[in-house]
């Protein structure tokens, strides 16, 4: 399976809800970070000595391995530490039940009743705890392959309600392309994003929990307003227009991110430097994104090298990765 990161086009937050999400109007784009993740058959186990019988896989026979190649357009930075990269990330990654992937695979089972035990392995390509929604994406890929794999093959609507319980960003690696969540981000509509986008991010060599951002969120703004799509993003975005687009980006949890890791500010302020139509921290960060034009012109412009070479030359992030968008969900291989 091969299954893509997302960024946040527009990232609207309300106030924390009673069950303690946040209603959102989260404007998904899928770009071309892609995990690889494959699913198979575990070798058989030794029988039970107690008898019992055993059909369906759990989450804790679920074996996972986990290992990572950095992207075809990755460059380090200067500074990098040697050992950096993403390969210095996988630490970051749960390799027992918790793991959501794991996760994915013991819904499955519990909720048809059938699976058998399984081996999931991560190639990982989105950067881990990074606020590209690497760990939803490796969860959505889980889900699809295992339904395939054990010959369920549920309705998409099915498959989506399922990928909502694992997590609010789930269903959306499902789909892929470009849509608005609303709700906790899982109640998806498809939005026309006409004209492939270039983008370019900067890596950071920390994580963010997207937890402890949202919390940071409420004590900076106790008072959020109700989210709403933003007018003039939908008419960017419709029209293809990149600069447009760039200027319309907006994202309410950057400010917790910067407040966790003020040196976040510093890469924005690169990139804009160094031209990109766009800069803002991709989902609750730490990477942040650069648009850089559409896919023809942002390459023969020199606007995208311009801002892959500021990045790297300043010292503040730990790989520069250039990507487009959109691209579909989790596909099988
Ligand atoms: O849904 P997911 O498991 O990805 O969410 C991770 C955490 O992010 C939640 O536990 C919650 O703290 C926060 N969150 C939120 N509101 C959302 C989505 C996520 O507060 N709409």
């Amino acid at each position: 399976m091969r299954v893509p990161a997302k960024v946040n086009l527009q990232l609207a937050v309300g106030p924390r809800r009673e069950d303690g999400f946040h209603d959102l109007v989260n404007v998904f784009h899928a770009v071309s970070l892609f995990d690889e993740v494959t699913v198979r058959e575990a070798p058989p186990r030794q029988p039970n000595p107690s008898g019992a019988g055993e059909s369906a896989s759990s989450g804790a026979d679920t074996g996972v391995s986990v290992t990572a190649a950095d992207p075809p357009e990755a460059s380090a930075c200067a500074g990098l530490t040697a050992g950096g990269g993403l390969g210095s990330h996988l630490a970051r990654v749960p390799l027992d039940e918790s793991n959501l992937a794991a996760r994915a695979v013991a819904l499955l089972a519990e909720r048809t009743g059938r699976g058998s035990p399984v081996t999931v392995h991560l190639d990982k390509h989105i950067p881990v705890a990074g606020g590209m929604a690497g760990g939803s994406a490796d969860a959505a890929a889980a889900l699809l392959a295992c339904d395939r794999l054990w010959g369920c093959d549920l309705p998409p609507r099915t498959l989506a309600g399922y990928a909502a319980d694992l997590g609010s960003d789930v269903p959306f690696a499902l789909m892929g392309a470009t849509a608005v969540g609303m709700g906790r981000g899982e109640i998806l509509r498809p939005l026309a994003a006409p004209g492939r986008l270039r983008w370019v991010f900067a890596l950071s060599p920390h994580g963010l929990s997207t937890a402890s951002v949202f919390g940071e969120y409420d004590r900076l703004r106790p008072d959020a307003p109700e989210p709403r799509l933003d007018p003039a993003l939908a008419t960017a975005l419709a029209g293809g227009d990149p600069a447009a687009l760039g200027a319309a980006l907006t994202n309410d949890l950057q400010e917790a991110a910067l407040s966790l890791l003020p040196e976040l500010e510093r890469t924005l302020k690169t990139g804009s430097g160094a031209g990109a139509l766009g800069a803002l921290v991709s989902g609750s960060g730490p990477t942040c994104a650069f648009l850089v034009g559409g896919v023809d012109e942002a390459e023969a412009d020199g606007r995208e090298a311009a801002v892959v070479a500021e990045l790297e030359g300043s010292g503040l992030c730990e790989q520069v990765v250039s990507a487009y968008g959109d691209v579909p969900g989790a596909t099988v291989l």
